[in-house]
């Protein structure tokens, strides 16, 4: 997720870039940069300090030249090529007459790149950005206008953007497009202006007009043209905003928990994007682990914390199932004191959302000294955790705000699965068409989740009954387990509420003695070859007086019958249903956090990003 501001016609431009990249530094901060436009040329300058990009950006913009009257403005979240200078957008081409700042990923970037190199064209970054940079250039060649130009560039590309151009040759003109990545635009009278997120132009106007997928807006001093990609004239739908601008901030949403939960499904999707090689085998492309070494591996070690442990518990049942590598998983903070067997064919895996969990990496650090190859799941490119591993698969959920992990967690799952999926391709324990059976359910993911946010008002009608209640029990079976841990895990950092998560198999072992009238207790029932023994689980505890909840899939009578709320979501491949089921427990610990009068984005006692042992 990255950040995009452009305006022209405006006699302070860089003043609005600069604000707007701070109000969109929530979308990114590894580097920022920005160009104005003269008739002899761009001016550009780009920043890649981290949390400080936008801040170094200002200090540098203090020495633009005067007279600018159009602009962009970018701020990354690096996905592809690391967070550098060279990395940092505006992008040229190889004139430098054109530039370009781009949200999203160009799925096939690789083969583009190749035929443009193969033409004489000459990359200066690792993005997969900076092919449409060349691609409208060679248009521009042809004698088309800069419009045209990005038009047929888009034809080509695959893969989702919101992107914005500007070219010497044109400087009034700012050319815009999207698809499944946001961009709103704005008018005043004197000017027009563009943005990924409303707070970057609420203090300038709230004439703003939002861009549809597969549209093409042209903006000129007080004017905006919208055109789909086939060239058929829009008329924008107009956005009414009667937000401030702190709730701005926040997408018009309370707090940013609301607002991460809501971006699952764009999370997962962008996890899931650009890992298919043109003839559908998969591919990690970050990961630097070559096929050859992915075959030779004996044993998986996982390695993470809190929902990261979660996740890496749910990659075990993938890993195992699908690829046959015996998988283990540890809680980070305990694996390098448990004196752990490992050889150069182990691979450890660390999962960790911010990439600087000192447990994790440490963790890590041991695993490597022992001998094994070391891969990082991370959401931040060139973490700590991220440069220490031989490779890094990353999430692409953008960052998160919220201490609790929310999209993250559900980026994760998806990571770790298209890694269980490679290693049973490149093992051969799965065939081409299963594998491919997988992907396909994959993309269907995010769809669900989106069903399953539709169905918040009813989670909230549950959470309202049960609001009193001091005691949770959250129970599951196979991948239900680790679902039934995040869950608890969810309600208790939010709502300071006892909860626990068990396999429910293992209840009559010793917890069940805690079960009575008045105890919740929430149990993952969505379909899988364990139902019959989980109804039983449930019915143990329902005898002993308590209240039940399940997550069920949509028609299950049974669960209807067991149950005295049900949590209804659709039915998913088994294990893949967690990316699902979860979605519906954190609207449920946020919901009750909320009756109980808490502040959701910063739970008493935790961080965001826990750096000491
Ligand atoms: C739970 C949560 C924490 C983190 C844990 C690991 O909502 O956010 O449990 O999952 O601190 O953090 P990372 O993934 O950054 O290593």
């Amino acid at each position: 997720m990255c950040g995009i501001i452009g305006a022209t016609g405006l006699d302070d431009v860089v003043d609005l870039l600069v604000e707007g990249l701070e109000r969109l530094e929530y979308r990114g901060y590894d580097s920022a940069g920005l160009v104005l436009t003269f008739p002899s040329g761009l001016w550009r300058v780009r920043a890649a300090d981290g949390t400080r990009s936008v801040s170094a950006l200002r200090e540098l913009a203090a020495s633009a030249p005067g007279g600018a009257r159009a602009g962009l403005g970018h701020t990354r979240w690096a996905t592809h090529g690391h967070p550098s200078i060279e990395n940092a957008h505006p992008l040229f081409d190889c004139t430098g007459r054109v530039a370009v700042v781009h949200n999203g990923i160009i799925e096939n970037h690789a083969e583009i790149g190749a035929r443009l190199q193969a033409a004489g064209h000459t990359p200066t970054s690792a993005t997969d950005t900076e092919v449409l940079a060349h691609l409208i250039e060679e248009h521009m060649g042809t004698g088309q206008s800069l419009a045209e130009s990005v038009r047929a560039a888009l034809l080509v590309v695959r893969g989702s953007f919101s992107i914005a151009v500007v070219s010497a040759d044109e400087p009034e003109l700012l050319v815009a497009a999207r698809r499944n990545t946001p961009l709103v635009l704005g008018l005043t009278d004197g000017a027009a202006l563009l943005a990924s997120d409303i707070p970057a132009l609420l203090g300038r106007t709230k004439r703003l007009f939002v861009l549809a997928d597969d549209q093409l807006a042209e903006l000129r001093p007080g004017s905006v043209r919208v055109t789909t990609l086939a060239g058929e004239e829009v008329d924008p739908p107009a956005l009414s905003v009667d937000w401030d601008l702190a709730a701005a901030q926040k997408g018009g949403y309370e707090d940013f928990m609301s607002k991460e939960i809501r971006e699952q499904p764009r999370a997962v999707a962008d996890t899931l994007l650009d890992r298919r090689r043109p003839d559908g085998s998969l591919t990690l492309d970050e990961a630097r682990l070559s096929d050859d070494d992915l075959q030779k591996i004996t044993k998986v070690y996982i390695v993470a914390c809190g929902s990261s442990y979660h996740a890496a518990l749910l990659a075990k049942y993938a890993i195992e199932h699908w690829a046959r590598v015996a998988a283990e998983v540890d809680i980070a903070s305990e694996f390098r004191y448990r004196d752990p067997v490992l050889d150069p064919a182990a691979l450890a895996v660390g999962v960790s959302q911010s990439g600087e969990s000192l447990d994790t990496l440490l963790a890590l650090r041991e695993a490597r000294r022992r001998g094994a190859r070391v891969l990082a799941v991370t959401n931040v490119v060139d973490s700590s955790i991220a440069r220490e591993a031989d490779a890094a698969l990353y999430t692409r959920a953008g960052p998160e705000i919220c201490v609790a992990a929310t999209k993250t967690l559900l980026a994760q799952i998806v990571a770790l699965e298209l890694l269980a999926l490679t290693l049973a391709q490149v093992r051969g324990t799965r065939s081409a068409e299963e594998i491919g059976h997988i992907i396909d359910s994959l993309h269907r993911l995010p769809e669900m989740i989106e069903d399953v946010l539709s169905r918040e008002k009813e989670v909230d009608q549950v959470a309202e009954a049960l609001a009193g209640a001091r005691d949770f029990f959250y129970l599951g079976r196979n991948v239900g387990y680790p679902v039934a841990l995040e869950g608890a895990l969810k309600l208790k950092e939010l709502s300071y509420l006892h909860a626990e998560g068990y396999p429910a198999g293992e209840l009559k072992h010793g917890p069940i003695a805690l079960i009575e009238p008045g105890t919740v207790v929430v149990g993952i029932a969505t379909r899988n070859p364990l139902w019959e023994k989980f109804q039983s689980n449930i019915a143990e505890v329902k005898s002993r007086g308590a209240t039940v909840v399940l997550v069920a899939n949509d028609g299950d009578e049974r669960a209807e019958a067991l149950a005295d709320h049900v949590l209804w979501v659709p039915e998913a491949e088994q294990l893949l249903a967690p990316v699902v089921d979860i979605v519906p427990l954190q609207l449920f610990a946020y919901r009750l956090a909320r009756l109980h009068g808490l502040d959701v984005d910063r739970p008493r006692n935790l961080a965001k990003t826990v750096t000491v042992e």
